[in-house]
């Protein structure tokens, strides 16, 4: 198991500078099965979550060259084969796999996906839509069969704006015959980054970015060079971290129309916050005010920052309230920041932030990737040193981590234990 270990207190300034999306990357890498020649793919983040996803594209027969930041991906000498489990269930992303295979080669066995225990996840809006598009779905022990003879387009509802049911359907649908129109489609950035890279291929795609997604099907789709967005998870975590702790903390490399629903949280809080086109400098504020914040779809506050955001709450003057929507298991990192010091209680979806309360290192254990991000930022703030076990979680997620804290000036080690 890997520990990091950090001694809290230390002001941290300088530029962090943040990685392409994870939730983008991961989408990213299994689409480029769907093209007929190599495709390039610029600013992927070296997590262990790209890492298993460009294991799964090697299995397959893929040829795979990375240069620094990028990817280049040949799926012509690709053998549509069965991913072992052991491969497919190291994490949620995954399922993406099955959605691209579909739509090129109209078979695909795989078994479920892995991923953080948060929530129950079920995929059945991913299945409808590939049941909606003509596939037959065979399950037996969380194994899938999903073939068709050929894919026809569809006019697909989903239940809720999901993000993987979302580009799953874009994904099934783009080489299928006919148009498809996705309703209630999640409106993420991370939506439209597949979507633009899918249209480099050529693909017919209109509507990304909305609730209404347009796919007219094509026969073919050639190779071509995309960019991963931004991490505004990453991004949103580094700007929480200048509030508890920066002095003139810069982070550089963002979209800040992407973290809009937290700089405008943060400004409600009376975070000190300096906004410019690519970057937004944070500093450590005194004196914050108590908030509400309700997780939503995109443009609302996302569920990935809920988590990272707690630790600021326990610095705010009075009791904040916070309720997640989308998943019914993301409070874990609650115990655990308890133990640190904070004051906090949970009902149901909601959790109550008392505060101020002074945090004091202990050990405690990061449960999922971003509750591991929440006791990371806890730890930067905590009077001595704060042990986290399990960090393989956050590994998944946040390049660089301890590079990234380091050159800004923080106390932070991992090691094996
Ligand atoms: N849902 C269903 N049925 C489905 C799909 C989703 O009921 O077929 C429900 C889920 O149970 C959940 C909600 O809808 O309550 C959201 O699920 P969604 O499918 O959107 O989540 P996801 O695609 O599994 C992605 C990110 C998550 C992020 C959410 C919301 C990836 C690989 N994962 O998850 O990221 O929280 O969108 O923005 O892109 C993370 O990075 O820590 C993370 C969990």
């Amino acid at each position: 198991m890997k520990v990091l270990e950090i001694q809290g207190g230390k002001k941290l300034s300088g530029t962090i500078r943040i990685s392409g999306a994870k939730n983008a990357a991961v989408a990213l890498i299994p689409a480029a099965i769907l093209a007929d020649n190599e495709v390039t793919i610029c600013n992927v983040p070296e997590i262990t979550d790209t890492d298993a996803l460009t294991e799964i594209l090697q299995y397959l027969g893929a040829d795979i060259k990375r240069a620094s930041e990028s990817i280049l991906i040949n799926p012509a000498t690709i053998e549509n084969k069965e991913i072992p489990k052991e491969l497919s269930t190291k994490l949620r992303a995954s399922y993406y796999f099955m959605a691209a295979l579909l739509g090129k080669y109209k078979y695909v066995e795989m078994y479920f996906p892995g991923g953080c225990n948060i929530g129950a996840r079920p995929i059945d809006q991913t299945l409808k839509s590939f049941k909606a598009l003509g596939a037959t779905i065979e399950e037996s022990e969380n194994k899938y069969k999903i073939y068709a003879k050929e894919l026809i387009g569809a006019h697909i509802y989903l239940d809720m704006p999901s993000v993987g049911a979302t580009i799953n359907a874009i994904l099934a649908a783009v080489r299928a015959k006919g148009e498809t129109i996705i309703e209630n489609a999640a409106k993420e950035p991370e939506v439209v980054n597949v979507a633009v890279f899918l249209n480099g291929m050529g693909a017919k795609i209109t509507g990304a970015g909305t609730s209404e997604i347009r796919i007219r099907g094509v026969e073919t789709l050639k190779g071509c060079y995309t960019e991963v967005i931004p991490d505004r998870i990453e991004a949103g975590t580094y700007i929480i971290a200048g509030a508890l702790v920066g002095d003139h903390l810069k982070i550089d490399n963002i979209i800040p129309e992407h973290v809009e629903m937290l700089t405008l949280k943060l400004k409600e809080m009376g975070v000190n916050l300096e906004i410019g086109p690519d970057y937004i400098i944070t500093s450590k504020t005194e004196n914050l005010k108590p908030v509400r914040i309700k997780t939503q779809g995109y443009p609302g506050f996302a569920t990935d920052l809920q988590q990272p955001i707690t630790t600021l709450l326990t610095q705010c003057e009075g009791t904040s309230i916070l309720e997640e929507t989308i998943y019914e298991n993301r409070f874990q990192n609650v115990p655990y920041l308890n133990d640190l010091g904070a004051n906090i209680e949970i009902e149901n979806r909601k959790i109550k932030v008392n505060g101020k309360t002074n945090l004091i290192g202990t050990r405690v254990e990061a449960t999922d990737l971003r509750a591991g991000a929440c006791l990371v930022l806890a730890g930067l703030l905590a009077e001595g040193t704060t042990t986290i076990t399990n960090i393989e979680h956050v590994l998944r997620g946040y390049e660089k981590i301890v590079e990234k804290l380091t050159d800004v000036g923080a106390d932070i080690d991992l090691r094996e234990e």
